[in-house]
């Protein structure tokens, strides 16, 4: 059994079958990627996760308890973090302002957000903030405005504030979408520290190949809608199936 059990999801839109029948299950403490061309279905598998979409028909255990039906907040209170494609930081806040307010929320067991000159008051707070930029190797950047960092930095800080709601699942929506190579190496970098240093599963979706040979251990390829194969890197590579599921596609 995996910490992330998915049954036979489905989902339509209107007229379009965007997930047919999925099944797929995330081993405790691996790296798990979902890949596949544009349009499979990915986005929407993770909507249905993390409780902002529904689905048709299945079920969606984690660690033994349905998330179907929960708001995203109960979802993150169950243990399940969620990185976008766009980073969700405050652009006018300072990289530490901007960590405080999850380690704030953790404490307090909720996202109800006060006015920061309270929560600098709250040492607890500050330290958690701290020790979470030492950890994100982000500590000289504190003051520094959000909005100003590199796209690569904003990625980290983004990470660095799920990470301090201490999810047992993270995951992730294309990550690297968008960023330079350095960039992309960075994130890579951090994601690989933070499987092998903590006791966090890891399921990404991703589109570049780059990043999902380097990371992941687990692979499942979608297309339209529907789970190809699934397998370790090593068989993955160059399997038809993989081939096949992005023959047609359009270079991104
Ligand atoms: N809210 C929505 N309403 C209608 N169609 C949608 C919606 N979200 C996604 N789709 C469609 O569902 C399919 C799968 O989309 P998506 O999950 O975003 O794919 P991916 O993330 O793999 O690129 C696509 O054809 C997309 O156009
Ligand atoms: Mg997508």
């Amino acid at each position: 059994m995996g910490i992330l059990e998915v049954k036979d999801v489905g989902k339509r839109f209107g007229g379009l079958q965007a997930l047919g029948d999925v099944n797929l299950s995330v081993k405790e403490n691996t790296v798990h990627a979902i890949i596949g061309p544009n349009g499979a279905g990915k986005s929407t598998l993770l909507n249905c996760l993390v409780g902002k979409l529904i689905p048709d028909t299945g079920s969606v255990m984690f660690d033994g308890q349905s998330v179907l039906g929960r708001s995203p907040h109960e979802i993150n209170q169950m243990g399940i973090s969620r990185v976008f494609q766009t980073p969700e930081i405050f652009g006018d806040l300072s990289v530490m302002e901007n960590m405080m307010i999850p380690c704030f929320a953790k404490r307090d067991g909720s996202f109800r957000m006060r006015a920061i000159e309270n929560t600098m008051r709250e040492k607890d707070v500050v330290e958690k903030a701290e020790a979470m930029l030492v950890d994100m190797n982000m500590a000289d950047k504190r003051h520094m405005n959000a909005a100003s960092m590199s796209r690569g930095d904003k990625r980290r800080l983004e990470i660095g504030m799920c990470l301090a709601q201490e999810p047992r699942l993270l995951l992730l929506d294309e990550p690297t979408a968008g960023m330079a190579r350095a960039d992309t190496n960075n994130t890579i970098d951090l994601l690989k520290q933070i499987s092998d240093e903590r006791d966090i599963t890891i399921a990404i979706i991703e589109h570049d190949m780059h990043v999902v040979f380097s990371l992941a251990q687990r692979i499942t390829v979608l297309a339209q809608g529907t789970p190809l194969v699934e397998d370790n890197p090593e068989n993955i590579k160059g399997h038809p199936k993989v081939r096949e599921a992005y023959l047609g596609e359009t270079a991104a």
